[in-house]
């Protein structure tokens, strides 16, 4: 109970504007697709400031990028999302790629079932995207978030322009925001989670139009303008942010039992 408790307080978190939009309009009509990439290090970070019990399943290769999901979205608002809410998640569609998406397309937040994050995705977003062709299914609305992150992910494209993660450096948004437009020639847009003063690189957004050409996220939801760049994004543009790596609070401690029975046992 206490789990579907956290993971509903957190998507009422992050997903409150599309909620209280999706309330009021009942559209279904959309003008892009928001693909959206996470960065596990930081979602789990957040998922463990909720409750530090809770425990994380990271990918096999914790320094990657991984998919959140393909959000059907209007210009200058939120959503639609629930297009169909008798079409719900069945984990039977996905079997010939449930391998693969529990690599690529994980859940990040232990404890929960692992269909939650995929059930949400298609119930709220999948529904919508539905009435194209090519996503009109299940199993083509989560083949083609695994095509597009061949095609784009985020790992590759900041490492081919020299940002790493590091849990020392730090890097501008302008930069990253930068990083990516000269690797992909649009605009992204960048999400932060903010802990202790500090701001973490959480998501990046990249778009594409109904016809499935990348294009601008110029028009969606959080802008924000600095200097002469036109940056979209919630992160605090006059401070710096960290793109940390993933830290196992258990290996530390177990590193730590051991130098405990080390010295306990040459005393
Ligand atoms: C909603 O989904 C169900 C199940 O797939 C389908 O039969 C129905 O036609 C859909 N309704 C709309 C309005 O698309
Ligand atoms: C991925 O790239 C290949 C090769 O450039 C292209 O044929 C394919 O359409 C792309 N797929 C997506 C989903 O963008
Ligand atoms: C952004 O960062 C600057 C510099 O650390 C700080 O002074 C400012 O209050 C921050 N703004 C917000 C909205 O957090």
């Amino acid at each position: 109970m206490e789990t579907i408790k956290y993971i509903t307080i957190f998507y009422i978190i992050t997903c409150l504007p599309y909620a209280i939009t999706t309330n009021t309009q009942r559209a279904t009509k959309f003008d892009l697709l928001i693909y959206t990439q996470q960065w596990p290090a930081t979602t789990c970070k957040e998922w463990k400031k909720n409750d530090p019990s809770h425990t994380c399943s990271m990918p096999k290769n914790v320094d990657s990028w991984t998919i959140h999901g393909i959000w059907p979205t209007k210009l200058g608002s939120m959503g639609p999302a629930f297009c169909n809410r008798t079409w719900l998640f069945d984990p039977e569609k996905i079997r010939p790629i449930e391998n693969q998406l529990s690599q690529v397309w994980i859940n990040i937040f232990g404890g929960t079932s692992l269909y939650s994050l995929w059930a949400h995705e298609w119930n709220k977003h999948g529904t919508c995207a539905a009435v194209l062709e090519p996503l009109n299914s299940e199993l083509k609305y989560f083949s083609f978030g695994i095509d597009l992150l061949q095609n784009f992910s985020m790992t590759n494209i900041l490492q081919s322009e020299n940002i790493v993660p590091s849990n020392t450096k730090e890097y501008s948004v302008v930069e990253i925001n930068n990083a990516i437009k000269q690797k992909l020639g649009v605009d992204p847009a960048i999400e932060c989670k903010k802990e202790n003063g500090e701001s973490y690189l959480a998501e990046i957004r990249i778009c594409f139009t109904k016809d499935f050409k990348i294009t601008n996220c110029d028009g969606i939801m959080t802008r924000k303008v600095v200097d002469y760049h036109s940056v979209l994004t919630n992160c605090n543009l006059s401070k710096k942010i960290l793109y940390p790596h993933y830290k196992d609070k258990s290996f530390y401690v177990q590193i730590y039992k051991l130098i405990s029975w080390l010295q306990w046992f040459t005393l």
